[in-house]
């Protein structure tokens, strides 16, 4: 048999598989509950958040043998021939590869028949964006008074790019990136079902990488298990997936936050021999800082973090003031285009972090003006002396 990749084997079935956009799903769940299916939808958002996913749900939902309903059977004809894409009453066409005025006619002509089976003609048009301006036109009047048996279902992701006589004639709903908690859970799920076994460190790097894709997240996870096989060790993900390891990152933000210049080449040199991508471990670091940035902001470390993670970005947040970690992550930041560019990305992240510590402020404002007070007061005090204890923090 051959391999299924997870994103194809995982299309969510049901509208209660569909993870994170629950505001979507029970809007429409309703609308089917209670027989007021709009005639045209919109569904925006990022790439593989589930668009093409609920667009195919809903046509089960409007032509399943048992249907209309919100819990499509999943095994009559138009259930299965829906999520295989070879249903005679639903057409699911590129809006990108079928652009043209002459495509939006044809399927004008079409839709003015019954459907030759199911209870609708359904046309679901992805990249719909991608529609010529005379296409688009073509479109219009269809869409306006469209025949009672023909619903459509546009997906894109750049809405921006749609003309207002198209947004205007439907209803829109906008998917969202998948929350990191949802996205986990999901996740586990479906690992517990293919019997494989990912640490939560590891998890939390997917996360990441993925920005909020389902997509992106099982191809990464497909990417994974095709290089490591099925119980992958933390570092094995790491260097699959091209990322830098957590702790070579953690003791890098350390060294940053101690104004350790020292250690910091040290590590350069042993990232640069370990072939390490620069730009990539830059903006691990600068994700890094963000963290603890954040950490201090809120009390506590970001919830997205794995659990060992989160302890060790509170305990650096304890020992940095606000001012420093934001002149370190500017830095860093900045570095990160830097390094990208650069003849020699390796000289230019030594400069980049040597920056960072010889010019992040060695003390907070307050601190300043209360030395200066003292100075003008004629106490005195230790000049160029670092205050380790800030005084505005909370
Ligand atoms: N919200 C989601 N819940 C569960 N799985 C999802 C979700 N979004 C995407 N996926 C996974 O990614 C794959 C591609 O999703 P798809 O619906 O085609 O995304 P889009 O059309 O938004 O690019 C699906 O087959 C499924 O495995
Ligand atoms: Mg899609
Ligand atoms: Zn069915």
């Amino acid at each position: 048999m051959s391999y299924i990749v997870l994103a194809r084997k995982w299309r969510p079935q049901k509208f209660t598989d569909i993870t994170g956009q629950e505001h979507v799903v029970r809007t429409i769940e309703n609308a089917i509950k209670l027989g007021r299916v709009a005639h045209a939808y919109l569904f925006c958002g990022p790439r593989g958040v589930g668009k093409t996913s609920a667009a195919r749900l809903l046509a089960k939902a409007l032509n399943c043998e048992k249907g209309p309903t919100a819990d499509p059977c999943g095994a009559c004809q138009p259930c299965t021939e829906i999520a295989a894409g070879t249903s005679v009453d639903v057409a699911e066409i590129d809006g990108a590869s079928n652009n043209g005025v002459e495509n939006v006619r044809e399927l004008r002509e079409n839709a003015k028949y019954l459907p030759q089976r199911d209870r609708h003609r359904i046309y679901i048009i992805d990249e719909v964006h991608m529609l010529s301006g005379a296409a688009f036109n073509a479109l219009l009047k269809t869409l306006e008074e469209p025949p009672g048996h023909v619903k459509f279902i546009f997906a894109t992701t750049e809405p921006h790019k749609l003309p207002d006589t198209i947004l205007s004639r439907c209803q829109r709903h906008n998917f969202r990136r998948i929350p990191v908690s949802q996205m986990l859970a999901r996740l586990k799920e479906i690992c517990a079902a293919e019997q494989l076994e990912i640490s939560d460190r590891s998890f939390s790097l997917l996360i990441r990488q993925s920005e909020g894709g389902m997509r992106d997240a099982l191809s990464l996870l497909d990417q994974i298990l095709s290089a490591c096989g099925k119980a992958p060790s933390d570092e094995a993900v790491a260097e699959a997936l091209g990322a830098v390891d957590r702790t070579v990152v953690q003791s890098f933000t350390e060294a940053l936050v101690r104004r350790d210049a020292k250690s910091l080449l040290a590590q350069v040199e042993q990232a640069f021999d370990r072939g390490l991508e620069l730009r990539r471990l830059a903006e691990e670091i600068a994700y890094q800082l963000r963290h603890v940035f954040v950490a201090h902001a809120l009390g506590e470390a970001p919830s997205e973090l794995a659990e060992s993670e989160r302890q060790a970005v509170a305990a650096l947040a304890k020992q940095a003031d606000p001012s420093q970690l934001a002149r370190l992550f500017d830095v860093v930041h900045g570095a990160v285009w830097e390094v990208s560019r650069a003849a020699q990305p390796r000289l230019a992240l030594e400069m980049a972090l040597l920056k960072a510590v010889q010019l992040a402020p060695a003390a907070s404002i307050p601190d300043l003006v209360a030395r200066v007070e003292r100075l003008a007061s004629g106490l005195g005090g230790a000049p160029g002396g670092r205050s380790s204890q800030p005084s505005f923090r909370a």
